[in-house]
């Protein structure tokens, strides 16, 4: 799978030796939250925090929107280097219009779930996506507990995106860990974010490898 080890569980007052570390491993992209306070409660970091995260990191930047209006700033994330871009479905009225924005500013588009989205709101879109990101927590803070009812919700994408024979990636961001990280390959998720379970860890480049090797 592709591992997306998530900014938001680094070390700020090091950011760079976070960085180092995953330019050093075997991270395929570095996951980048992006909180607003109103979409979701808790604020993340902006654009001067964005801006130095492209100067330093090697690998793509997968940029989550968790943002009441994620329109106004699309430009601007792609400008900041963004490889991808995922706005949430529950806060873009015209998700049509937005994943043609993003494209246009030259990244990849994804669109997240809250956990109590169904998977069949997509169906008219997803051969627009090149990513839908599950959200297996409520979105806001790292850390939290992995929600179960998951696994079925990736299965269910699994089928809608086999069935349009669209070439959408599914990511699964929250709670992640090496237990439950099988599972949700064998679910077909192409790529896991993961913050905890990589930055809290004692060798967090060995436990990207592991991850790595599910
Ligand atoms: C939660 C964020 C996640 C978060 C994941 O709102 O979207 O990306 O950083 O952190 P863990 O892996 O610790 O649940
Ligand atoms: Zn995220």
């Amino acid at each position: 799978m592709i591992i997306s080890p998530s900014a938001l569980s680094a070390n700020f007052l090091h950011l760079e030796n976070d960085i180092e570390m995953i330019n050093k491993s075997e991270a395929d992209w570095f996951h980048i939250d992006i909180m607003d306070g109103v979409f979701v409660p808790n604020i993340s970091f902006g654009m001067p925090v964005m801006s130095a995260l492209q100067k330093a990191c090697k690998k793509p930047l997968d940029v989550h929107l968790m943002l009441h209006n994620p329109d106004n700033y699309i430009q601007d994330f792609a400008r900041l280097g963004a490889a991808i871009i995922t706005v949430h479905y529950e806060s873009c009225p015209h998700l049509h219009r937005t994943i043609q924005n993003i494209k246009a500013a030259g990244a990849k588009a994804g669109v997240a779930l809250n956990p109590h989205t169904p998977v069949n709101v997509l169906s008219e879109i997803i051969n627009d996506l090149d990513l839908v990101l599950i959200m297996s927590v409520n979105p806001g803070f790292g850390g939290q507990k992995f929600i179960e009812n998951t696994y079925s919700k990736c299965i269910e994408l699994k089928q809608l995106i086999l069935s349009k024979n669209a070439n959408t990636l599914i990511e699964v961001d929250g709670g992640v860990t090496l237990e439950n990280a099988p599972k949700l390959k064998a679910a077909g998720v192409d790529a896991v974010v993961a913050g905890n379970t990589v930055f809290a860890s004692a060798n967090p480049s060995e436990t990207i490898s592991l991850l790595k090797r599910i």
